[in-house]
């Protein structure tokens, strides 16, 4: 599970630390959402849980005539996109929990995110919230990973790993998959109608440059459930996973990149506030 108090702490500061690498792990599925974003209308943009800013970034640039607001929960990616940000008049970002939070003026008329809306505690709250606090009719565009079982970035690290422990019972666990499951998923978007799923499949980029296996072990030392592992695993077991780990990553290693198949979801939905 990573919720928000997370996002708040360690793995918020380490993506905020490591954007350039987790753009980069996004950069193959980010032009198929741009599209889908672009052939919705927009004038008041909402990116929810845009962390260090790309996607916010990216739209406000193609939309001049669109006030774009960036919402995240974490500090450290709130401040990294403002860096990244300076100089462009349209766009605006705001450390916030987007699950309650109301945009000053206009209501929002289009939601986006790119992976950033699967850590609510109470996704059916947070979604009639954003509903509730919509123009009418307004619509929402945003990305989600489909089953660790068709994502081998996961599933094969995973693998690696000593079965996790069971964690608290909740009803909707806040994490990378937690919309995985369609049905799911529609039962988490409360106030939203017309709800499509369109599956998309994409590079996971783990490492490049010139020495891309080394690239992509110190990025997952930084980012996702190796990370954890690495941190946290006793000596011995954390010296067997490392091993396997580079393994897994050298048989990887193809092209001059350490790439691994990903799926995602791309969700549009139309607010049903009228
Ligand atoms: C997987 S990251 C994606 C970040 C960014 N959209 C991107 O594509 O790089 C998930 C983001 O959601 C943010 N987040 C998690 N819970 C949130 C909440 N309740 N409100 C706002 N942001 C949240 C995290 O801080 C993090 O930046």
């Amino acid at each position: 599970m990573t919720g928000a108090q997370e996002w708040q702490g360690r793995v918020g500061q380490n993506w905020a630390a490591e954007w350039e690498r987790t753009d980069r792990s996004f950069a193959a599925l980010t032009p198929y959402l741009l599209a889908a974003i672009a052939a919705e209308p927009g004038k008041r943009v909402i990116d929810v849980g845009c962390g260090a800013g790309e996607l916010s970034i990216a739209v406000a640039t193609a939309r001049a005539d669109a006030q774009v607001t960036g919402v995240d929960i974490s500090g450290e990616l709130i401040e990294a996109a403002r860096h990244r940000a300076a100089g462009l008049t349209n766009l605006a970002f705001t450390v916030a929990d987007a699950s309650a939070w109301e945009a000053d003026g206009a209501a929002p008329d289009l939601y986006i995110s790119r992976h950033g809306v699967m850590f609510f505690t109470d996704p059916p709250a947070a979604f009639a919230h954003m509903s509730a606090r919509a123009a009418p009719g307004a619509r929402m565009v945003f990305s989600c990973f489909r089953p660790a079982t068709e994502n081998p970035w996961a599933l094969e690290i995973a693998r690696l790993l000593p079965p996790a422990k069971p964690g608290p019972s909740v009803d909707f666990p806040p994490g990378p998959f937690a919309f995985a499951d369609p049905d799911h998923a529609r039962r988490c978007l409360k106030g939203w109608r017309d709800i499509r799923f369109e599956p998309l499949d994409f590079a996971y980029v783990a490492g490049s440059g010139t020495n891309p296996v080394a690239d992509a072990l110190s990025f997952f030392s930084r980012i996702g459930p190796a990370a954890a592992a690495i941190r946290t695993l006793p000596d011995q077991q954390r010296a067997t996973f490392e091993r396997a780990l580079l393994e897994l990553v050298q048989s990887r290693h193809v092209g001059g990149r350490v790439c691994f198949p990903a799926a995602a979801w791309l969700v549009t939905a139309t607010a049903d506030n009228q």
